[in-house]
């Protein structure tokens, strides 16, 4: 296929070419965001898997690296976790040296050939160069599948109650855990989650960690799951709870979601990163990641976004906003205060040079349906609104272009709104072929893909009644530094 530089994200990581999926192994170690992925660097599909690299010192400006891990003997690379063992538990540490350890799942095709179902096992990599370069254990598998057919995608954490490494494991349609003293060995510990939750599809890419409110800490696990999204396909449930080193016990039985856009799927949180937990997810869907118009390369990641707890009536959900790190990519901003909006208002000539990487933020008193409009003068758009009547919000992207390459793309995707407040807040981050929305200080958050044949450079703003938006920031993305 032709390439399509004009659908390269400028702000959000993708290969230079060919495939990727989910994001793994991320862990903040000297001064440098450490990002592996699921790629296939033979093909634009997906394929064996392998572990590619990439690096940045701000989490927006990535670094492409050599691959990191290749499929061996013992089978593909699929996704998994890193930690740094400052302790040295794993004795991989020589001389004072501080191992990064990846625990990954090794899925051997040949035995999922034969119909086994004890292909998928955990397996351990080191680097002893600060993530530069990797040397897998010689004793790999160290946790070998007891026959359960989905056993894969380790998140590894140290935790402080037990004194050992907590596994966070996906087991086909539950989550169990394991422990271990130095990596190598692991007791399973428990269960949970086959009568919780949804499960359209099967439980995969799980995380666990704790985050405090007012003082109190909370656990939170977060589920992806394949099919069965809240807008179909690929998603990200989560449960709040807490953990004692042995057992998640969740606080309510309810599902929720860490993003209701059909792309945002596989997404964990970067290991040792202090107080802040910083999420980053794919940006696609099983739906049709295989089919997307992009050349050479296929999928990217989300923006990395900072995540937190909010309480709402009696619930308390996740909150996702975009890392600091990203406000700096857009410090010039344009600034309109009370603009009404009286059906439609087409804001492109007072906001000047409208391009299709930017930052918006609105900002309203006033509860009531309305929509931001990106658009070209071919007649295609994005269309992203708040429903009165139903309380939702919205991504429209039946008519954003191309959708012919599959007949699962198009469509208008729907969130219900957490928040109680009258008054609503979006900023939306939008990187050529994406939308990020985040609603009410992160309470709802939709990710969405698009491929106009035309930039959607114009920005309109539109109301079934009387409308106002208090304040409205607008900010291209600034020009990368020459260096
Ligand atoms: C999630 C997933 C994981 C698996 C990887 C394979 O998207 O299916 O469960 O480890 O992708 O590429």
């Amino acid at each position: 296929p032709a390439p399509t530089p004009q659908y390269r994200p400028a702000y959000h990581f993708s290969p230079a070419a060919h495939w990727m999926n989910d994001p793994n192994g991320m862990v903040y170690y000297q001064g440098t965001y450490h990002l592996f992925f699921q790629y296939y660097p033979d093909g634009m599909v997906w394929g064996p898997m392998h572990w590619g690299h990439a690096t940045s010192a701000d989490l927006v400006s990535w670094k492409e690296q050599p691959i990191a891990l290749y499929p061996d003997s013992l089978g593909y690379i699929f996704s998994g976790s890193a930690v740094v063992d400052a302790k040295n538990t794993t004795g991989f540490g020589k001389n004072g040296q501080v191992p990064l350890v990846a625990i990954f799942t090794h899925h051997d095709p040949k035995g999922e050939k034969k119909g086994t179902d004890t292909f998928q096992n955990q397996s351990l990599a080191y680097s002893l160069d600060a993530g530069k370069t990797w040397t897998k254990y010689a004793g790999n598998p160290v946790l070998k599948n007891p026959g359960i057919h989905d056993f894969r995608d380790p998140k590894v954490s140290w935790n402080e109650v037990a004194k050992k490494w907590v596994m966070t494991l996906a087991t086909k349609d539950r989550i169990t855990f394991f422990s271990s003293p130095n990596l190598k060995e692991w007791t399973k510990e428990s269960e949970f989650g086959q009568k919780l939750g949804a499960h359209g599809g099967v439980w995969e890419c799980p995380d666990l960690f704790p985050m405090t409110l007012n003082g109190k800490t909370y656990w939170v696990l977060l589920v992806n799951l394949n099919p069965g999204g809240p807008n179909g396909g690929s998603g990200t449930q989560y449960f709040v709870g807490n953990f004692d080193g042995k057992t998640f016990t969740p606080l309510t039985t309810d599902t929720k979601w860490a993003d209701y856009g059909p792309d945002d799927y596989a997404g964990v949180t970067f290991a040792n990163t202090g107080n802040r937990r910083i999420f980053l997810g794919w940006m696609s869907n099983w739906e049709y990641a295989n089919q997307v118009p992009t050349a050479p390369w296929r999928n990217a990641t989300t923006v990395p976004r900072e995540l937190g707890l909010q309480q709402v009536g009696a619930q308390l959900y996740l909150t996702s906003q975009p890392a600091k790190e990203v406000a700096r990519l857009f410090p010039a901003a344009t600034t309109l205060k009370d603009v009404v909006v009286k059906k439609e208002i087409d804001l492109t000539p007072r906001l000047k040079n409208v391009g299709d990487k930017f930052q918006l933020k609105i900002s309203t008193r006033q509860l009531a349906s309305f929509s931001v409009v990106l658009a070209n003068g071919k007649g295609e758009a994005v269309v992203i609104g708040y429903d009165k009547p139903t309380n939702k919000y919205y991504i429209d992207r039946t008519k954003a272009g191309r959708t012919d390459f599959s007949p699962k793309f198009a469509g208008r995707h729907t969130a219900p709104r957490l928040a109680k407040t009258t008054e609503a807040d979006l900023t939306l981050l939008v990187d050529a072929t994406s939308v990020e929305v985040f609603a009410d200080k992160g309470l709802t958050v939709m990710s969405e893909l698009f491929f106009p044949t035309q930039p959607l450079s114009k920005l309109k703003l539109q109301a079934t009644g009387n409308f106002t938006v208090q304040e409205l920031s607008y900010a291209n993305l600034a020009p990368k530094p020459s260096s």
